[in-house]
C-alpha cells in the first residue's frame, strides 16, 4: 500500500463540509491501494500496519485532491486572437458576435477541421492541463451545431477519455447559439435538437449532461425549457449558461428544472440566488471569462451567504476565456470574488465534482475516494493561491498511479 508522508498541509475537502472549511490536516499522510484512498490523517496517527509500506516523502509540501475543472469548451477549431484585439480597441463581445464573429466563427472553424485535427489539438491541451493538477474535466460540444459536427466533437471526447489520464465528463451543448443556416427559422433547429440530436447523443452514450446558453442572441427561456425538458426525459443531467451578459432568466429556469448547476451568473439577482439555493443547484463561477471580457464577477459572497455552493472553473474556450489555467481562475476567485483560499479550493474540488454529480467519487481525499491528488510546491493552501507561479504542481497521482 503506497504512502505519501511529510505533507505540510493536506486538504481533504469533504463533500459534507461547509465551503469555508476545506478539512485541512497538518503534518499529514495518505495511503492508497488499487486506485482508492484507504487512509488519511496526521502522520503521527497512521496505523502501525502501514509502517513498513513504501513511502514517498513530500518534503513538507501541500497536497490537494486532484482538481476538477467542471466547465470547459475543450474541443474547438481555430482561435480568435484578432477579436481579443478588437475588444481591446473598444468593440464589445456582443457587437463582435452580432457582426458574424464570436461563437459563429468558431463553429465555422470547427466544422472545417477534421476529427483528427481536433483530437490532436484537444489532446495537447489536456497534457498541459494534467500538469496543472487537474484530474477530472467537463467538456462541452457546441461548436458543431449540426448532427455530423456535434457528434464529431463528442467523439473526440470519447476517444480522448480512453487515451489520456484525465477523466472526461462530456456535455451536449447543441443549444450554444442558433447556427447560421437556421437563423430564419429557429424553431426548426430546436425541433432538430429535441427530436433527433438529443435522442441520438443519448443512444450513443456520448454525453452525461445537456447545457443551454440562455441569453439575448442565443436561446430564450422558453426554448431552453423545451430543450432541457427533452434532455431530462432522456436521462441527461442539466446545466445552464445563465445570466452571463444580462439578467435573462436562465438562473430561475435552472432552479425550476432541477439543474445540477447554473454557470456564469455574473448578473444573477437576489431572487435568482434564492431560487438556486432552494433547488440545491451549484453556482459555477468562471472568473477567467470576467477577466477577459472586462465584465463583472459573480456575487460569490451573497451566494455563499444564501447557502449556495460556488464552484470555480475555467470556461476554457477560444473567445471569452482562452486559458485552461484552473489555478489562475482560483487566484482570480480569491482576488475578485472575495472567496477565501479554502472556499476556492472546495470550489475547484468537491463542489466542482458536485456540479458533475461525482461528489461521491472524486474531489475529496477521504477513504473510498479515487486516489487522485496533486503535490503542490507550497507549504500551505493560502501560500499557493497568493504566490502565483506558472505551475506550482510538482506531481499528479491519478487512480493511484503517478502520471506526472
Ligand atoms: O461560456 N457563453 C457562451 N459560451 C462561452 C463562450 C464561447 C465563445 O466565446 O466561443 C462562454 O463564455
Ligand atoms: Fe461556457
Amino acid at each position: 500500500m503506497p504512502i505519501l508522508r511529510n505533507i505540510s498541509q493536506l486538504a481533504t475537502c469533504p463533500p459534507g463540509h461547509s465551503q469555508e472549511d476545506a478539512g485541512l490536516v497538518s503534518q499529514a499522510a495518505v495511503a492508497w491501494r488499487d486506485g482508492t484512498v484507504r487512509w488519511v490523517g496526521p502522520y503521527q496517527q497512521m496505523p502501525a500496519e502501514f509502517a513498513g509500506e513504501p513511502a514517498v516523502d513530500c518534503e513538507h509540501r501541500l497536497v490537494v485532491p486532484g482538481l476538477v475543472d467542471c466547465h470547459t469548451h475543450l474541443c474547438f477549431g481555430g482561435w480568435r486572437g484578432d477579436e481579443f484585439e478588437a475588444r481591446l480597441r473598444g468593440a464589445s463581445y456582443q457587437e463582435i458576435a452580432a457582426g458574424g464573429g464570436g461563437i459563429s466563427r468558431t463553429v465555422a472553424a470547427t466544422r472545417g477541421a477534421s476529427l483528427g485535427e481536433l483530437q490532436r489539438k484537444a489532446h495537447a491541451a489536456l497534457e498541459a492541463i494534467l500538469r496543472l493538477g487537474v484530474t477530472t474535466l467537463e467538456c462541452k460540444s457546441g461548436y458543431g451545431l449540426d448532427e455530423a459536427n456535434e457528434l464529431k466533437q463528442l467523439e473526440v471526447y470519447r476517444r480522448l477519455d480512453a487515451l489520456q489520464p484525465i477523466d472526461l465528463v462530456p456535455t451536449f451543448l447543441g443549444a450554444h447559439v442558433v447556427p447560421p443556416e437556421h437563423r430564419k427559422n429557429r424553431e426548426r433547429y430546436v425541433d432538430l435538437l429535441c427530436d433527433r440530436l438529443i435522442p441520438l447523443v443519448v443512444r450513443q452514450g456520448l454525453a452525461r449532461f445537456c447545457d443551454v446558453f440562455v441569453e439575448e442572441g442565443a436561446y430564450t427561456v422558453d426554448e431552453a425549457r423545451r430543450i432541457l425538458g427533452t434532455a431530462k426525459a432522456h436521462g441527461l443531467g442539466l446545466k445552464v449558461h445563465a445570466e452571463q451578459l444580462s439578467a435573462g432568466g436562465g438562473a430561475l429556469l435552472a432552479a425550476e428544472m432541477g439543474a445540477v448547476s447554473a454557470e456564469h451568473l455574473e448578473y444573477a439577482s437576489d431572487a435568482a440566488i434564492e431560487a438556486l439555493a432552494a433547488a440545491g443547484t451549484v453556482a459555477v463561477s468562471l472568473p477567467l471569462a470576467s477577466l477577459y471580457l472586462g465584465d463583472r464577477y459573480l456575487p460569490a459572497r451573497e451566494m455563499l451567504k444564501a447557502g449556495l455552493r460556488v464552484a470555480v472553473a475555467t470556461d476554457f474556450n477560444p473567445g471569452s476565456a482562452p486559458s485552461y489555467h484552473l489555478p489562475l481562475a482560483m487566484a482570480l476567485a480569491c482576488l475578485n470574488q472575495s472567496m477565501t483560499p479554502q472556499e476556492v479550493l472546495m470550489g475547484a474540488t468537491t463542489v466542482a465534482a458536485r456540479a458533475l454529480s461525482l461528489q461521491d467519487r472524486v474531489g475529496s481525499l477521504l477513504p473510498g475516494y479515487q486516489a487522485d491528488l496533486a503535490i503542490i510546491d507550497a507549504p500551505t493552501l493560502s501560500h499557493w493561491l497568493y504566490h502565483f507561479v506558472p505551475n506550482a504542481c510538482l506531481h499528479v497521482l491519478k487512480n493511484g498511479r503517478w502520471v506526472t
